[in-house]
């Protein structure tokens, strides 16, 4: 992989190598995609102040998220359908975050279900839950991340009805697979994919299928989501789950600084400033955008996380700028994985890494806690 210089050649070799369905279904954005443009546009903006002749040799990106210690600030984000970007791809992407010491997030939606994962990883992982309208189903749901001894839950808080996302309808997205002609001539393109997906333990959504009627073979990802999640949630739910659940718990989906205030007093250790990836509320602004206000608001009382547009270290390093205390990549694993599985991933994570470790260098900083406003120029 010695020609993968950044996150935009792993995401062009999961082009080549992922049937189109699945690779859009993971690059592309809600309706006309201006808030998954945004989240990029405006983290480009910011600018780093130069400095120089600065002491630099002993740079640490080390740090803790929520009191473990990690490697450095990032997190793999919950993202479904991983096991559709390369076979048994949520073990091979926890196995690349726990190997590079930081958290990796299961979705709800994964394809390998919780006890897969658990019993392929040495560590305890994260897990993130959509409530559907079948209370029953979430409370074994979450019991089952108790036994797994997952180690916080995230919940995201921005999906009780989905953004439509135009190109997975043209696509005929569909979980399993379907074999059209036209997909097979597609997949016929991409045998090192259909060989690993073949080889996955499973083809769809491992944590539901057996446990939630109808869901073995969901055809219409966006309608069948229609029909179960429940759009009833709201934050006496938060409650509930947290009578449910022990540990640690973070709220994803957070983007106006009244959710944030209500979040800071919900019992909740984190939030996640986040549009989804630009896949839920289109025309809602970038997460750049809105981070400091909130980061202002309630960061005295729980930990702001960031996510929303992270293609790079300097990414990186503009959010922990703004106030951010750790930041979820979603899309920038992803083409890892489909690009080449583990290792992928693996490079993903190293590429971020080392483009921080340079960053910090250049802008004269050695620690994570010495980030702050003082690196961006105005
Ligand atoms: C689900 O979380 C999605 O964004 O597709």
């Amino acid at each position: 992989m010695k020609h993968i210089t950044c996150i935009e050649d792993l995401r062009a070799l999961h082009k080549r190598r992922v049937p189109k369905a699945f690779f859009d279904y993971a690059d592309r954005g809600s309706y006309a995609e201006e808030t998954l443009r945004a989240n990029r546009d405006d983290l480009q903006e910011i600018k780093f102040r130069q400095r120089i002749l600065v002491d630099v040799s002993k740079r640490d990106l080390s740090t803790t998220i929520l009191g473990e210690p990690a490697a450095l600030p990032l997190i793999l984000a919950p993202v479904g359908l991983l096991g559709m970007q390369h076979g048994d791809g949520e073990i091979h992407a926890c196995r690349a975050a726990q190997a590079a010491g930081i958290p990796f997030t299961q979705s709800t939606m994964s394809i390998c279900s919780i006890e897969d994962i658990a019993a392929s990883v040495e560590k305890p992982f994260w897990f993130q839950l959509y409530v559907m309208k079948d209370r029953g189903f979430i409370k074994a749901l979450i019991e089952r991340a108790i036994a797994a001894r997952c180690s916080a839950l995230v919940l995201t808080v921005d999906l009780q009805v989905i953004g439509q996302r135009h190109q997975d309808i043209k696509n005929g997205m569909t979980v399993p697979p379907e074999w059209s002609l036209s997909k097979l001539i597609d997949f016929a393109t991409k045998p090192s994919w259909v060989s690993g997906v073949l080889r996955g333990k499973r083809r769809t959504f491992g944590n539901l299928m057996g446990h939630l009627k109808g869901s073995d073979d969901i055809t219409a990802l966006s309608s069948w989501i229609n029909t179960q999640f429940d759009t009833t949630l709201n934050w006496k739910d938060v409650d509930w789950i947290r009578s449910i659940w022990p540990g640690k718990l973070i709220l994803k989906g957070i983007l106006d600084v009244e959710d944030a205030e209500i979040a800071a007093k919900s019992g909740a250790q984190a939030l996640v400033v986040s549009n989804h990836g630009g896949r839920q509320l289109d025309g809602a602004p970038s997460s750049i955008e809105v981070l400091p206000e909130i980061v202002d608001t309630v960061g005295g009382q729980m930990e702001v996380m960031f996510d929303g547009g992270i293609r790079s270290g300097q990414d990186l390093m503009r959010a922990l700028a703004l106030g951010a205390k750790s930041c979820m990549i979603g899309r920038a694993y992803a083409y890892g994985l489909g690009a080449a599985g583990q290792a992928g991933v693996e490079k993903a994570i190293s590429l971020i890494a080392k483009e921080l470790e340079t960053t910090m260098g250049l802008c004269g900083v050695n620690t994570i806690a010495e980030i702050d406003d003082r690196v961006i120029a105005v």
